[in-house]
């Protein structure tokens, strides 16, 4: 009888050395997720590898019961305050991507949304009024998958809103914050915004309850993104989608305009917030989800080899670069049905140009 029991403590003793091997070899190769998920079946038993995603089957259609929100009979002019919470939202939205989608599809089933992308309640009197800015080029695909889901998503929060997408006009290096601040120029010379959501293209919010207003300080709302496995990349990290209001933009001097291509401006939008003593502030990890839509990367917007060298001056540099040295040319202006597209000449590193 002894015997057996210590030939199976040493089988089991052994079968354990393996599986720790076998971790610590994942560790080094820096699958971190997966050696946590082998922990934790080593641990309890067994764990549901779905957890992350354990919600899903809750989500729900972002259009569903938009139709309830009419104007009410009695006219626009004894509207009451929108209430504290809004009775629309519905929490986790599904988000997929149809081939077959069609920007006069999203016009269809918005008919509240006014020319160049504008809205308000038609049936209480919103306190909130969000102007979102989007830097763009040659990615009208990902601009129709937006709206869609943009535009729901907005009105089941209740907000005043406006979408104003920021085209960069001929070939150069694209210039993500420069757009920005020229968003910033344009979109407060058409209504006094309270709030900026600075909103890259490619990213779909996929919680309503994710509310698009603002803070006491800059607020960081693309926090968990499905293709960083929906957790924060690094702690100051700053970019996807963001916002600010008024004031707090023009605290730090705007945005950077000097960096062109790939990665670093919002590293410098970061330091510029807590060189101004704000901080920055998050939604909770469960309502900040976003589902990126997978693309190439872009031609015409490489890695900028010198954000390194720039970040490293953004100390000294932020009062003299920013929206009190903006310059642009502004080509035109369309009040479009879904959005309000600002076509804009930033010129280039070495100066502006008027394009031909
Ligand atoms: C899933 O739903 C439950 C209950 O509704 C909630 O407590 C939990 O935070 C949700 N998880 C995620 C990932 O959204
Ligand atoms: C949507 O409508 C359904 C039934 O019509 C209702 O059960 C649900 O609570 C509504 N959801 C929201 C977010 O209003
Ligand atoms: C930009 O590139 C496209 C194709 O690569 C070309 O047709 C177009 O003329 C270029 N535009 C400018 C302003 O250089
Ligand atoms: C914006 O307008 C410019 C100039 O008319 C046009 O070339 C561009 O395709 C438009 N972009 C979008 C996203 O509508």
């Amino acid at each position: 009888m002894p015997m057996k029991v210590s030939a199976k403590a040493r089988y089991l003793a052994l079968l354990i050395c393996v599986q720790l091997m076998v971790i610590v070899l994942m560790y080094r190769e820096g699958s971190r997720r997966r050696v946590a998920y082998l922990i934790g079946i080593l641990w309890k038993g067994g764990i549901s590898p779905t957890g992350l995603h354990s919600n899903a089957s809750r989500a729900g259609d972002v259009y569903l019961n938009l139709s309830l929100i009419t104007r009410p009979l009695g006219g626009e002019n004894e509207l009451l305050p929108c209430p504290a919470a809004s009775p629309y939202l519905g929490g986790p939205i599904q988000v997929s991507f149809p081939k077959e989608l069609t920007l006069e599809e999203v016009r269809r089933r918005n008919p509240y949304v006014t020319s160049g992308g504008k809205y308000k309640p038609p049936d209480c009197e919103s306190s909130h009024s969000t102007a979102i800015i989007i830097p763009h080029r040659n990615r009208e695909v990902h601009l129709k998958h937006l709206l869609y889901y943009l535009h729901p998503f907005l009105q089941r929060q209740q907000l005043n809103y406006g979408i104003y997408v920021i085209h960069q006009a001929g070939n150069y290096t694209f210039n993500r914050a420069k757009l920005l601040n020229v968003g910033f120029k344009e979109a407060m010379k058409e209504a006094d915004w309270i709030c900026l959501f600075c909103h890259d293209v490619d990213l779909i919010p996929e919680d309503d309850r994710n509310m698009y207003t603002c803070e006491k300080n800059p607020k960081h709302s693309s926090i968990a993104m499905d293709k960083f496995g929906y957790k924060l990349p690094y702690r100051t990290y700053f970019g996807g989608v963001s916002a600010l209001t008024a004031d707090q933009y023009m605290k730090i001097n705007g945005f950077p305009n000097n960096y062109w291509g790939w990665g670093g401006e919002d590293d410098d939008i970061a330091s510029r917030i807590y060189l101004n003593g704000m901080m920055i502030v998050r939604p909770d990890v469960l309502l900040g989800r976003y589902k990126m839509i997978k693309h190439a990367h872009d031609k015409g917007n490489e890695e900028n080899p010198k954000r390194f060298n720039l970040l490293a001056k953004t100390r000294r540099s932020w009062k003299d670069d920013g929206m009190n040295s903006l310059q642009y040319v502004l080509l035109s202006k369309q009040h479009l049905p879904l959005y309000t597209n600002i076509t804009v000449d930033i010129g280039s590193e070495r100066g502006l140009r008027r394009a031909t």
